[in-house]
């Protein structure tokens, strides 16, 4: 009865949307990997929330959201979502947990972040500059520092002790010590009182919720394609947002997983550098942009756009394991003559059907186009797939075929009820 939501593509997929709509049927929503570099876009009545860290599902009231071990947390960015939620008349109260195993991302992260891109030049990652990259290299170098460990600051404990050994690496690093380490850890004491009583074992939680029998969905940020492991290394994340990083990043086996399902748009979309095989540089991509308003939720800097392609999303089925898809901003397509559906790479005098591991090749790889029709009569807002026009139905289509699994839910506007929901019970299992 659990399902995974994951993004099928680059990231930016309209996956908070889809875990906002899904939310109704689900008592807690988890956030297994990433920080604030993710920016999940929710409109609700004609009012929009942009979600970094807290899970989409906060939007509904009732229904508990964790923050899991597997991701990296700015306290200062958390409470500033917290401040706008409230703002905004959300009541957050006893419904967000964070985990005491997540790993803190500290000033010297983000600076690092910025630095070691300036040092990259032209190979640069394209990061968010949010500190993500080395909060979570100083966990696998097991030096990071974790929110449970803000319980004791004392003179004598680790947490002081790792703070002052982390502060004196920045500064060999950047050749200045401009950073003290006191400085880091009064900012620590004085957010903790705000911190702790968020603080809780997500993972036991998870089991005695699912134990009780609360329905429960992971949200997965970023996209298969920006995954540590399986996206397009090194132009990637620096986390697992694919849905075998839920069972690391929230403490929970992997059948408790339960169905997966992936979010791509209806075309492709990629903020930050690396290849993108079906990119368009003339005036289609540009439309693309403007019409989709492809414009980071995060940072603001336009997204690069292309036409769908099935190659990459077919390697998401299989690296997730995808149950069904959600399409999303098909609406973004209307009035478009003709679309184009990459099936496949050429590269070289080889005709690739899979995706290259190797990110050379795969930068060298043209798209192979299938052209479809495109429609003329507007689809925003439809909610039957009967009503969209034929082309649009063979699209989609076409969609399911080359990608090799069923899209059961298409989104067709920004707004909750813009959405096709073809079948629900497909996708939720009410056991
Ligand atoms: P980082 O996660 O800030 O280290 O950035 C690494 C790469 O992932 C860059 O190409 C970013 O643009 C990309 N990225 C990170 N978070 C997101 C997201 O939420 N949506 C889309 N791209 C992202």
């Amino acid at each position: 009865m659990n399902l995974c939501v994951v993004g099928a593509q680059w990231g930016d997929e309209g996956k908070g949307k889809i875990v906002d709509l899904l939310t109704a049927h689900f008592a807690v929503v988890a956030r297994y990997q990433g920080g604030h570099n993710a920016g999940h876009t929710v409109y609700v009545g004609g009012r929009k929330f942009v979600l970094h860290l807290i899970p989409s599902g906060i939007l509904h009231p009732g229904v508990v959201c964790l923050i899991g071990n597997g991701v990296v947390v700015d306290p200062h960015a958390l409470f500033a979502e917290l401040d706008e939620l409230t703002s905004l008349g959300i009541d957050v109260a006893g419904r967000l947990l964070v985990s005491d195993k997540a790993h803190l991302i500290l000033p010297y992260h983000r600076e690092l972040d910025v630095l070691s891109e300036a040092r990259r030049g032209e190979r640069k990652i394209g990061t968010t500059s949010r500190g993500i990259g080395p909060a979570y290299e100083d966990k696998i170098g097991r030096r990071g520092v974790r929110v449970g460990d803000l319980a004791d600051a004392s003179d004598d404990g680790a947490l002081v002790g790792a703070v002052r050994e982390n502060v004196a690496a920045r500064n060999r690093l950047v050749g200045n010590a401009d950073m003290r380490w006191q400085d880091v850890l009064a900012d620590l004491r004085r957010v903790w009182p705000r911190l702790q009583p968020l603080v809780a074992d997500t993972s036991l939680y998870l089991h005695r919720a699912m134990h009780a029998g609360r329905a429960v969905m992971f949200e997965g940020a970023q996209g298969t394609l920006l995954d540590i492991d399986h996206g397009t290394y090194p132009f990637v994340t620096s986390s697992n947002g694919t849905a075998g990083g839920a069972a690391t990043g929230l403490g929970i086996g992997p059948a408790r997983v339960g169905r997966v399902l992936g979010v791509a748009k209806a075309y492709t979309t990629r903020v930050g550098a690396g290849p993108l095989p079906t990119e368009l540089h003339g005036a289609v991509g540009e439309r693309l942009r403007e019409t989709g308003q492809e414009y980071g939720a995060s940072t603001g800097r336009p997204r690069r756009c292309g036409w769908f392609d099935a190659v990459a999303v077919r390697y998401a089925v299989r690296v997730n394991g995808l149950d069904a898809l959600a399409i999303t901003k098909l609406d973004v397509l209307d009035g478009l003559e003709e679309l184009q559906v990459c099936t496949a790479y050429r590269c070289g005098s080889d005709v690739l059907s899979e995706m290259p591991g190797d990110i050379a090749q795969l930068a060298q790889c043209q798209p192979v186009y299938e052209a479809l029709p495109g429609w003329t009569r507007p689809t925003r807002g439809l909610t039957t797939f009967a009503d969209l026009p034929p082309e649009a139905q063979r699209y989609i289509a076409r969609l399911e075929e080359t990608s090799g699994v069923p899209a059961q839910i298409i989104s067709t506007g920004s707004e909750r009820d813009h959405t096709i929901m073809r079948s629900l019970s497909s996708i939720i299992d009410k056991g």
